[in-house]
């Protein structure tokens, strides 16, 4: 008997089970009730007395040979068909997914959006490609400025169009798309791409935005320009920074000012980025001049309106301390992820 045991062990042992198939085939031949080893444990009862211990032991030790060998081969096979399932140990933490954030620049526009909407403009379109009727002459440029020169514009190639076709260099003709469309009262914003024949600095770009606004109807004034403008100011920087309005000039606006906000590295001490100034521009503005008026058909005499067009990086240079304009499109994400 303790042979048969033997050549069983040597069997046990040398089974090769590479899968779920043999297993179970393993399990049938030595582990089941009609199994080899059950058979083992019946012709035990009939071992003589003075054998049982040895043979007893040598048969434990064949049984739990195949068990463990059972055992261990079952939990690895388990294991490798769980692998690559998404059904593994529930417990273990969860698999974490980078997902992307708006660019701070589309924050900024729907926040400027949101805190106009919320007192009664609304967003008109505009287009980044105008002609210089749109971008100079409507508003009331004359063909001697400074802005209109090649130096500062980008042109582009025009010919045989019968008009000098152009990147807009600033959101204010959508102005004039909005007053030629519509009769007053108009109350909109109109943010977008504007572009500059500039050199690149840290201080400016070739692309930018700006977000434009304009307010007409009958009896429109410059206090009102100022109140909106604050309230614009204490909701988008906070109610700590300081604003100022300066007088200033554009030729679509008389009389026309400027808005300051206190230079965030400084506080208004003067420093490096303010120039020593202690405070930063943010925005130009204005009430419509009556040419302008004229050349979209509204009459000046009845209607007055304010204008202001703001620049959005400047504007978050200055909320966010960010010293450098070409970080908002060099894509770092470090930069990025903050806002
Ligand atoms: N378009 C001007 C610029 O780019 C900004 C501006 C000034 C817009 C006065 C306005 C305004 O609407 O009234 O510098």
């Amino acid at each position: 008997m303790i042979d048969k045991i033997e050549n069983i062990k040597a069997d046990v042992s040398a089974y090769k089970i590479p899968d779920a198939e043999t297993l179970e085939q393993f399990r049938l031949k030595f582990l089941s009730r009609k199994g080899l080893i059950n058979d083992l444990f019946e012709d035990f009862k009939n071992v003589d007395r003075t054998q049982k211990g040895t043979v007893g032991k040598a048969l434990n030790e064949l049984k739990n040979l195949a068990q463990s060998r059972f055992d261990t081969i079952k939990e690895k096979l388990e294991k490798e068909s769980s692998k690559g399932s998404s059904i593994e140990d529930y417990t273990l933490p969860g698999r974490t997914y980078n997902t992307g954030t708006k660019h701070l620049i589309t924050q900024a526009l729907e926040d400027i959006t949101r805190i106009f909407e919320r007192i009664g403009f609304k967003v008109a379109g505009g287009f980044e490609i105008e002609d210089e009727y749109y971008n100079f002459d409507a508003l009331n440029t004359p063909d001697y400025h400074p802005s209109r020169d090649m130096q500062d514009t980008f042109y582009l190639d025009s010919e045989g169009k019968g008009k000098s076709y152009l990147l807009r260099t600033q959101t204010s003709p959508a102005q004039i798309h909005v007053m030629q469309n519509q009769p007053p009262p108009v109350r909109i914003i109109s943010p977008g791409k504007c572009y500059r024949n500039e050199a690149i600095s840290a201080r400016s770009l070739a692309m930018f935005h700006q977000v434009e606004g304009l307010y007409v109807d009958k009896g429109v004034t410059f206090r009102e320009l100022k109140g909106t403008l604050d309230y614009f100011a204490k909701e988008f920087f906070g109610k700590d920074l300081k604003t100022r309005l300066r007088p200033s000039f554009f030729p679509f606006t008389e009389p026309s000012g400027e808005m300051d906000v206190e230079c965030y590295l400084c506080k208004g001490k003067g420093c490096r980025i303010c120039k020593y100034t202690g405070w930063l521009e943010i925005l130009g503005c204005g009430m419509v001049d009556p040419n302008v008026f004229v050349n979209v058909g509204y009459d000046p005499e009845v209607y007055t309106g304010y204008a202001f067009g703001m620049g959005i990086e400047r504007t978050l240079m200055i909320r966010h301390g960010v010293p450098d304009i070409r970080m908002f499109y060099e894509n770092d994400i470090r930069f990025l992820k903050q806002f």
